[in-house]
């Protein structure tokens, strides 16, 4: 039988890219860019497997292609809200993604924003390197005591677990979560941590709010104006998540009037577009969607892709099926 035709839409890690090519016919997008409408539908039409990324925006239309080709996109990412899942499930087009092997990184990252925006990290390089530091003082550049303090969890699946635990065994946090369905009781006991039913009522409880919850349709803007005036006023918000659940120009507003302490952002809504209210905002550490950006992760992603993807083309159930 003919190897499968497949389609990597951005490059890989180098020793991932190899190991497909054994496997499949493979093309690799040499350009590195992402894909726009027409490539992406091209794509469908031609291969057998298309592996995209948080950058390929496959909404409906794009799956709206005479005879598609493509029986199988392979998601490089636990995130898949740049997928329509519900168009791709009508073309008959399977449906995977990378969770596991990116939670303990995702964590790691969404932690490095926290102490950042804390101890002020973020605002005393960019002061330092500007040449403006005038030396120690007792007063210079106070933060906030992250040991001991409490944290919201947004979402506690399994990188918000991740997170509880470095939260909590790392730094003595307390943990207060909230998650669609309910937690089991024996999970919450892992970490000591209290299960509130909503967000209205997790938010003004905490010093630092760390989303993990699925972005797209459901999440759109689920920390607006309204809720982020219910965090405390030197209350901190962490993402990495997806850009879209934060609404970024009330996150800015309440940033620039200080009705919130700070945050960290390492996921955007239109990104790679940032928004001029938050890149003047000193309150605010930005990093460019590095959340999984190990090579020991992103090796283990494409490994991942690569098992659903071989599964798929012997007549196996795809471990990682979302659709
Ligand atoms: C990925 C992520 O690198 O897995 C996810 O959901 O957000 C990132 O860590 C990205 O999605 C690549 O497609």
């Amino acid at each position: 039988m003919a190897q499968p035709k497949v389609l990597l839409t951005r490059r890989w890690p180098e020793a991932i890219e190899a190991r497909l090519g054994e496997v499949f016919d493979l093309t690799v997008s040499r350009d590195d860019l992402p894909l726009d409408a027409d490539q992406l539908k091209a794509a469908l039409r031609d291969y057998d497997a298309v592996l995209p990324t948080v950058t390929d925006r496959l909404s409906a239309p794009i799956f709206d292609v005479a005879s598609p080709r493509t029986k199988i996109l392979g998601n490089f990412g636990v995130g898949f809200s740049h997928i329509d899942l519900a168009a791709a499930s009508a073309r008959g087009i399977t449906v995977t993604n990378t969770p596991d092997v990116l939670s303990e990184c995702t964590a790691d990252l969404a932690m490095t924003l926290l102490l950042m925006v804390a101890r002020r990290a973020g605002e005393g390089e960019r002061e330092l390197r500007a040449g403006k530091w005038t030396g120690w003082r007792p007063t210079h550049m106070i933060g906030k005591k992250v040991s001991g303090a409490t944290l919201g969890i947004v979402g506690f699946g399994r990188i918000g677990q991740a997170m509880a635990r470095r939260a909590h065994f790392g730094f003595g946090m307390k943990i207060v979560v909230q998650n669609i369905p309910a937690v089991a009781p024996e999970t919450l006991a892992e970490f000591g941590a209290e299960q509130v039913g909503t967000i209205d009522e997790l938010l003004p409880r905490c010093d630092f709010v760390s989303l993990h919850c699925p972005g797209g349709a459901e999440n759109h803007h689920l920390i607006d104006a309204s809720r982020l005036g219910l965090m405390k006023p030197d209350g901190c918000l962490i993402n990495t998540a997806r850009g879209e659940v934060i609404d970024q120009h009330a996150l800015a507003q309440a940033l620039w009037f200080g009705t919130i302490g700070g945050a960290g952002l390492d996921v955007f809504e239109g990104e790679p577009d940032i928004p001029y209210a938050l890149l003047g905002a000193d309150n605010l550490v930005m990093l460019p969607h590095l959340g999984s950006a190990t090579r020991e992760t992103r090796d283990a992603m494409g490994l991942r892709v690569m098992e659903n993807l071989v599964a798929f083309f012997e007549g196996r159930e795809p471990r990682d099926r979302v659709n």
